[in-house]
């Protein structure tokens, strides 16, 4: 996993102005683009293969980016915070109970909010069907946005880190973990090369520089990612305004 941390500067206007003022332009332009985000996870046979992942429930906590993520939060009391892409709830409620304000929970898919409303749920915490791509905050609603392993899923990288900065009041923070680019930077298929006993030799990191769209087998066929270089999320967000704190990679070895 690919994990990053940025802040929105103290005097927001002002550091806006200095990069000519683009970041809520681009909010207002991206609004107007038809968009079609992927309810993968509504899928019955993808569902059912990621329930039986350990961090689908209380393995989250063993997820293997699970410490980075945490290291990467600020100080969560009394803050407002936003979730995107918030599954199952487990992050949500977590930031409830260590003493979020409040926590908004948004994720396209009705099957993993329906469990999130059941077994993550928490007085602070509200959860909302919407697609990242079309979900609309006024500006400064939030101290706190957080992302785990959604934004791959998400064509337009900078059209939603622009939405994201516009939302978080001065000084507020965005943390999010996303599919690493080793990962995501392959064509199609496993990217294990197998010695003849079968066993995995090393990993095929064969098209990394070709951004764009991916397609892969996870569960069932079909499952939309989108592939990026490791510059291009950073100078995405500092393009959008939030000043990049802190990246961190996350991996097996
Ligand atoms: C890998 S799961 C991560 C869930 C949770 N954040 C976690 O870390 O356990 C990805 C989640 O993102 C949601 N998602 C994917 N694309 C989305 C989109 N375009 N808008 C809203 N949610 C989306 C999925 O429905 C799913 O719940």
């Amino acid at each position: 996993m690919f994990l990053l941390a940025g802040r929105r500067a103290p005097v927001f206007p002002t550091a806006a102005s200095a990069r000519g003022g683009h970041a809520i332009t681009r909010v207002d332009g991206i609004e107007d683009r038809p968009v079609d985000p992927q309810n993968i996870y509504d899928d019955p046979g993808f569902f059912a293969g990621y329930s039986t992942l350990e961090r689908f429930g209380a393995g989250w906590e063993r997820a293997v980016e699970h410490a980075d993520l945490l290291a990467l939060l600020p100080d969560v009391d009394g803050r407002r915070v936003l979730d995107l892409g918030c599954g199952a709830g487990q992050l949500a409620r977590h930031l409830a109970t260590t003493g979020a304000a409040e926590v908004v929970g948004v994720d396209v898919s009705e099957r993993m909010l329906a469990l999130a409303r059941a077994e993550w749920a928490h007085p602070r915490v509200t959860y909302r069907r919407e697609a990242v791509e079309q979900v609309m905050f006024p500006p400064a609603r939030f101290d706190l946005v957080v992302s785990s392993l959604v934004l791959h899923y998400v064509a337009d990288y900078r059209g939603v880190v622009s939405r994201i900065a516009g939302w978080l009041a001065p000084n507020g923070v965005l943390v999010y973990s996303t599919e690493h680019p080793i990962y995501t930077g392959r064509l199609p298929g496993d990217g294990w090369v197998l010695d003849d006993a079968g066993q995995r030799t090393r990993w095929a990191l064969d098209h990394y520089a070709d951004e764009g769209p991916r397609q892969e087998t996870c569960f069932v066929p079909g499952v939309r990612k989108v592939h990026r270089t490791t510059a291009t999320p950073i100078n995405g967000l500092l393009d959008a305004g939030p000043l990049v704190e802190r990246v961190a990679d996350a991996l097996t070895s």
